[in-house]
């Protein structure tokens, strides 16, 4: 029988998690579900930023600014600790990796290099392995088996990145296996797909678009769609994205700590890099979301400006992905006819919470 959510259970050598990207969007709401989830665990947060303070207990939880580009402020992170698992989630994202070659380089790289061998260092001065989530992207895929009419089957679609973002994550899922292969820590790699809704500002990413039809108008502001030139245009039923609920992401994230690490060997041949599950939506499905969470009058403030340069982007994504394998080992996956309504619904009652629903 494959594993369910019910054995969201750690193995015992984890009493203390370190999460890095913290202070990011699915680093807050992971240290959110794994301080419910485990109420024995102790977790350090951190991120170059201030991580939410969540809680006032410093022997359960502790938030550090910290640059990881820096190997000093990586060692301090370990200093008198027993980690037995890292969630390595920090990162520049895709538009900045793209904009800033630099520092793509120094942070999603270098920086997760310096966390991995401080991870490795520690491994080496107590009796356990720890286990060792990188958080990839589905983005390592590229080139001609990974377009909006593909669906990606991992044996037979080479990873081949089309950004430096991409490149940068195929690169550290590569040292992350090693360390695996080498016995030096337990690792595995999970590739996400876009996690929606991502509330916030909107970013500089040509995915951008994606999160904002959604996010803007239901806050009363105007939001563009770039790849349609009307509410009638036919591109709107055929140009997919694939995405996951944010809460089903998160839960699979933590999921990702609990698999015993045979499982992962199966994966040897795959560089022990696990594509997560994500729905297939059209972007019609998205305004349908809209209208059904907001009303129709929301409609008026998605403003259809087609722009060919964030189309020819959208064109080198696939469509669609086989997440069968990540299925069999207990991941979750949406409904792909209500799971992206779902995610509207939890963002718009975000939004409820924080007063800013319009
Ligand atoms: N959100 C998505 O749709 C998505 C999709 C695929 C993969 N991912 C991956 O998931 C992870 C989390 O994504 P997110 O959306 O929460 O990103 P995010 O940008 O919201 O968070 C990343 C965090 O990393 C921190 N950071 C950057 N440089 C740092 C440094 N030098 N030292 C310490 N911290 C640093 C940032 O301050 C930020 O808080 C990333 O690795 C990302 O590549 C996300």
């Amino acid at each position: 029988m494959s594993p369910t959510y019910d054995a969201l259970k750690l193995p015992s050598h984890i009493k203390t998690i370190l999460v890095s990207g913290a202070g990011g969007f699915v680093g807050q709401e992971l240290v959110k579900l794994l301080l419910e989830l485990f109420p024995d665990v102790k977790l350090i947060a951190t991120d170059i930023i201030e991580p939410p303070r969540l809680i006032d207990d410093e022997k359960r939880f502790k938030a550090i600014k910290a640059d990881l580009g820096h190997t000093s402020q990586v060692e301090a992170l370990f200093e008198g600790e027993q980690i037995g698992g890292v969630f390595a989630l920090h990162g520049i994202m895709s538009g900045g990796a793209e904009a800033n070659f630099d520092l793509g380089y120094a942070v999603n790289v270098d920086s997760n290099l310096n966390l991995l061998k401080q991870a490795h260092s520690h491994a080496n001065e107590h009796a356990f392995k720890p286990t060792y989530v990188f958080v990839s992207s589905l983005a390592v895929y590229g080139g001609p088996k990974a377009v909006p009419e593909s669906r990606v089957i991992p044996q037979d679609t080479p990873v081949i990145a089309k950004t430096s973002y991409g490149i940068q994550k195929q690169i550290m899922e590569m040292y992350v296996y090693d360390y695996g292969r080498k016995g030096y820590l337990d690792t595995r790699s999970i590739r996400l797909p876009s996690v929606t809704i991502r509330p916030g500002a909107p970013s500089t990413a040509a995915s951008s678009f994606l999160s904002g039809i959604v996010r803007e108008p239901l806050q009363g502001v105007e939001s563009i769609c770039p790849i349609a030139s009307s509410i009638d245009d036919p591109i709107l039923d055929s140009m997919p994205w694939y995405c996951t609920r944010t809460k089903t992401l998160v839960r699979n994230v933590a999921y990702a700590m609990c698999m015993p690490e045979t499982e992962f060997k199966k994966y040897e041949g795959l560089g022990r890099s696990i594509n997560l599950p994500g729905i297939k939506v059209m972007p019609r499905q998205m305004i349908d979301a809209l209208v059904e969470h907001g009303g129709k009058d929301k409609l008026k403030l998605v403003k259809f400006e087609k722009d060919q340069a964030v189309i020819d982007i959208a064109s080198t994504w696939a469509g669609d992905y086989d997440s069968s394998p990540s299925e069999s080992m207990g991941f979750e996956n949406d409904d792909p006819a209500t799971g992206y309504s779902m995610a509207v619904k939890d963002f718009k009652e975000l939004l409820e919470a924080q007063g800013k629903l319009a």
